[in-house]
């Protein structure tokens, strides 16, 4: 884990292995941002204009590595373009700062203590930088014995005038350190390949990481799935080897006013069951429970941070596989609710273990209910692998979502859900199908979370299929893989609710 502290050091006094500096464009030419004078002075208040020399244009994603001169205590100076400079006096924006960040921790990967000297100008923009820097950092080498040495990620981050003996800067970096380390946490669960992460030790680390943070944890088994009839869960679970499990962890706080209930989907592994996917479509699917891991994480969040708001997770645990064991499309499952579904393919799996952790989220009568999950290739088709889809039954709440994701760096999109599309799934056998038609398939996808969802509960539904896990090139603070989707705008909302902004 990346160690991150608050620095009062100037920029030409502290040793470290690398100093980072923002560069950004002012019309046509190159400028050094605010933060980086002393390096700046350092190079004879020639900077930016090696750095031109260097090829650099100052454009965001942008890293260009240079040899300190004498009078620096640290090796090498990094900067990172941060795009156009802002007028004078204003920040460059919490996102850009992430991103810039993320990047420069990312190109230091094997180096030990980096030194952020990156234009900072109030608490949030150090918050941005510590968790751009703690993300960037990330790195998953727990199965590679020979490359492992070479990915160590960066060590040490120390923030340059980042002001530590002010209480809203310290406030805001605990904050940034806790979001982003818990959004690692939910990027390793993500990572971990579904051989060794299954729903039993799925549950396990749960119930861990339980006992550390002083979080209620319940797990019920498949002999306690039986008995409570949780068919949904149950019938994707049937045709695999390891059983289903659904996990309840709590975080309470005593002077709380409300509670927020999040449900993710963990489908620990997505086959397609009996309807396989087709070869070229499962290879990542060990990413189907980054739904459950974001809302692990996001639990873990607001308890470290102390958040004045009582957050429930449900983690609906499920290893969705073809066997002879295995539900088959034209089975009829009874849910937890008591409403029978016609399974008209079993790769339609997630909406089915959902249904029932809504169910069960909904007795407890929660003020709000969000569920979060990989749920359909369609949002991927409407919104890219960058964007989250919100679907919610409050018109107000979706967009107080949405303004929340953006706050916290998060792309999401609002999504309706039009009722017309609701009797595609109508089923003739049983009381409805898990399907329907297929245009609009995310859609008709929420329409059936709906259905579960308890009578007069505000509901909300983000579908992360496509930026839950990234299969591209590196960005920013963004690696390759698991990404941690969703679980800033969660922490978020449950800091609104105990503000009682929401
Ligand atoms: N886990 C998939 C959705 C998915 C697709 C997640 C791509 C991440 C990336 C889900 O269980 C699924 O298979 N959905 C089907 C539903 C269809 C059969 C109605 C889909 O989207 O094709
Ligand atoms: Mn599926
Ligand atoms: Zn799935």
């Amino acid at each position: 884990m990346t160690a991150l502290t608050l620095s009062t050091a100037g920029a030409a006094t502290l040793r470290a292995d690398a100093l980072v500096v923002g560069v950004a464009k002012s019309g046509k030419t190159l400028v050094v941002a605010p933060g980086a004078e002393a390096v700046d002075k350092a190079f004879d208040g020639r900077l930016a204009a090696v750095l031109e020399t260097l090829g650099a244009s100052g454009s965001e994603g942008e890293a260009t590595k240079l040899p300190a001169p004498a009078g620096l205590k640290a090796p090498v100076v990094l900067a990172v373009g941060l795009g156009t400079a802002p007028e004078d006096g204003e920040s460059f924006g919490a996102e850009v700062l992430r991103r810039a960040a993320g990047t420069a921790a990312r190109t230091l990967t094997g180096s030990k203590k980096a030194a952020f000297a990156l234009p900072i100008s109030s608490a949030d923009d150090a918050a941005a930088v510590a968790e751009g820097a703690l993300l960037g950092a990330y790195a998953y080498t727990a199965y590679q014995e020979i490359a492992k040495d070479a990915k160590k990620p960066l060590a040490e981050v120390a923030l340059l005038g980042a002001k530590p003996r002010d209480k809203a800067y310290k406030a805001a970096a605990e904050r940034a350190q806790a979001v982003a380390e818990e959004m690692n946490r939910a990027r390793d669960l993500i990572n971990m390949p579904p051989n060794d992460l299954y729903p039993e030790s799925f549950a396990a680390i749960v119930a861990a990481a339980g006992k550390e943070h002083g979080l209620k944890v319940q797990v019920l088994d498949e002999k306690a799935l039986d008995k409570g009839g949780y068919g949904g869960i149950l019938g994707v679970g049937k045709g695999a080897v390891r059983g289903p499990r659904l996990v309840r962890v709590a975080y309470t706080h005593p002077k709380a006013e409300k509670t927020l209930a999040l449900v993710g989907k963990g489908i620990t592994y997505d086959s397609g069951g009996i309807s396989l996917k087709p070869a070229g479509h499962n290879e990542t699917m060990k990413c189907d429970m980054s739904g459950a891991a974001a809302v692990f994480a996001a639990v873990v969040a607001a308890s470290r941070i102390g958040l004045a708001v009582n957050v429930t997770g449900w983690l609906a645990l499920a290893e969705n596989m073809p066997s002879g064991s295995a539900t088959r499309p034209g089975d009829v499952l009874r849910m937890y609710s008591g409403k029978t579904v016609e399974v008209l393919n079993t790769d339609a799996e997630g909406r089915l273990v959902l249904a029932d952790a809504l169910t069960k989220a909904s007795e407890e009568h929660p003020d709000a209910i969000i569920d979060v999950a990989t749920l359909t290739g369609a949002m991927v088709l409407a919104l890219g692998d960058r964007t989250f889809g919100i679907m919610a039954n409050d018109d107000d709440y979706r967009t107080a979502i949405h303004e929340a994701a953006e706050e916290v760096g998060e792309q999401s999109w609002p999504m309706p859900l039009p009722a017309d599309l609701r009797k595609s799934m109508d089923s003739p056998t049983a009381d409805m199908a898990n399907m329907g038609v297929r245009m609009g398939g995310g859609l008709v996808a929420g329409l059936f979370l709906q259905e579960f969802v308890g009578e007069g509960i505000t509901w909300a539904h983000l579908d992360i299929a496509g930026p839950a896990f990234h299969e591209g090139a590196p960005y920013g603070y963004t690696p390759k893989g698991g990404t941690g989707s969703s679980v800033r705008t969660l922490v978020r909302l449950a800091e609104l609710t105990a503000d009682g902004e929401l």
